[in-house]
């Protein structure tokens, strides 16, 4: 076995350092900016983010990036996408993201993302990547999906096929030790970690692979359509309880949540999926860290109004100022904050990914 904690190659790097070093900790993730993260987003990467923050080591490093181009997988409307990309970064701040200790930048702004894509993409296999769910799901087909299916071939394209070659070279680039994300992402990372070994069997061990970090929350469901997740991209404002809603907004979506007859309170997600997406939210601002089951067995004796109630005032004192914030950034230095911030991110983004290019670049003999 190679050795993985400290690389020396034989070129100069950006920095002028001769040596990589691979032993620190380097926490990377994605969003995605087609529309305002909502609680699901918080509860499932975000809020995670920014506890990250908190770590001790000094020399950890993080790196969190507005993923414009998987997001044009969708075709995107020029105008909106530019938009919601300095949303997107306006949230994260709200939220309480620090450029003086995260590295904010949009994927596009650091060109060499694609250009790892496209190495990875010369090892990774198509067999693989035709088993992954994402591409069935979006093109809203059953998992079973193969893509010798009738029609399959004509709606799948490229870009939404090769996301995973995308997401894996985003944090391959910056030698990610750690990647929190939510749940439904499980299955990207281990295709990451496979395009490490694949990499590294041809190139030698280059890459390091990434450790997957799952926030303990539960998936949190749409309020209309409880049997589906919370979408940002949902026609429904009323499915989804967004960040920077207003009390006022938050209380008329808790109150309108589709539950069921059965008027007390349970946690049984396959018989009584509104009730418990409720209590799910309910646990995402519970100071005491309780989940939905143990939440469920303090409010048995009380009503689904009064769950309800308990939602809303939980929700509304946990998003607090969290809209002001975002209203804020927008707007701080005539807008040009947010791009000032995003300029900065990207120079030093730019920086670090440069340093694992001279080396790919070298053991490919590009
Ligand atoms: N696919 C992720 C999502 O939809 C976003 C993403 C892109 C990401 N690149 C990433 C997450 C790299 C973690 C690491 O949520």
């Amino acid at each position: 076995m190679h050795s993985l904690r400290r690389l020396t190659i034989g070129v100069s790097l950006p920095s002028g350092r001769r040596t990589l070093s691979t032993s620190s900790k380097v926490v990377f993730s994605g969003i995605q900016p087609t529309g305002t993260p909502h609680i699901g987003n918080y509860a499932g990467a975000i809020r995670e983010w920014v506890k990250l923050q908190h770590d001790p080591d000094e020399n950890c490093r993080r790196f969190f990036s507005v993923v414009d181009l998987h997001a044009i997988t969708n075709s995107q409307y020029a105008p909106q996408l530019r938009q919601r990309k300095r949303e997107t970064l306006a949230a994260l701040l709200a939220t309480g993201l620090d450029p003086k200790k995260s590295v904010l930048f949009y994927q596009s702004s650091v060109p060499a993302h694609t250009e790892l894509m496209w190495i990875l993409s010369c090892t990774a296999s198509t067999g693989y990547l035709s088993r992954m769910t994402q591409w069935k799901s979006k093109l809203g087909l059953s998992p079973h999906t193969s893509l010798q299916d009738g029609g399959v071939k004509a709606s799948l394209k490229l870009g939404l096929f090769s996301y995973p070659v995308l997401q894996a070279a985003d944090i391959l680039v910056h030698r990610a030790t750690h990647v929190p994300v939510g749940d439904d992402q499980r299955q990207h990372l281990e295709f990451a970690r496979e395009c490490v070994t694949n990499f590294n069997h041809a190139y030698g061990p280059h890459l390091r692979p990434p450790q997957t970090i799952i926030s303990s929350s539960r998936r949190i469901m749409s309020l209309q359509q409880p049997a589906k997740k919370m979408s940002k991209s949902d026609v429904d404002p009323k499915s989804c309880i967004l960040i920077t809603d207003t009390p006022e907004e938050i209380r008329r979506k808790v109150m309108a949540a589709l539950t069921d007859s059965m008027n007390f309170v349970s946690f049984d997600p396959d018989a009584r999926p509104g009730v418990s997406n409720l209590l799910g939210i309910l646990s995402i601002f519970d100071s005491s860290g309780r989940d939905p089951a143990q939440l469920a067995k303090v409010l048995e004796n009380r009503s689904l109004m009064d769950l309800k109630q308990l939602v809303t005032d939980a929700a509304i004192s946990g998003l607090q100022g969290i809209r002001q914030r975002y209203i804020g950034f927008l707007s701080a230095d005539e807008g040009k904050y947010i791009d000032w911030v995003e300029a900065e991110g990207a120079r030093r983004a730019r920086e670090n990914a440069e340093e694992t290019m001279v080396l790919v670049r070298q053991a490919t003999g590009l």
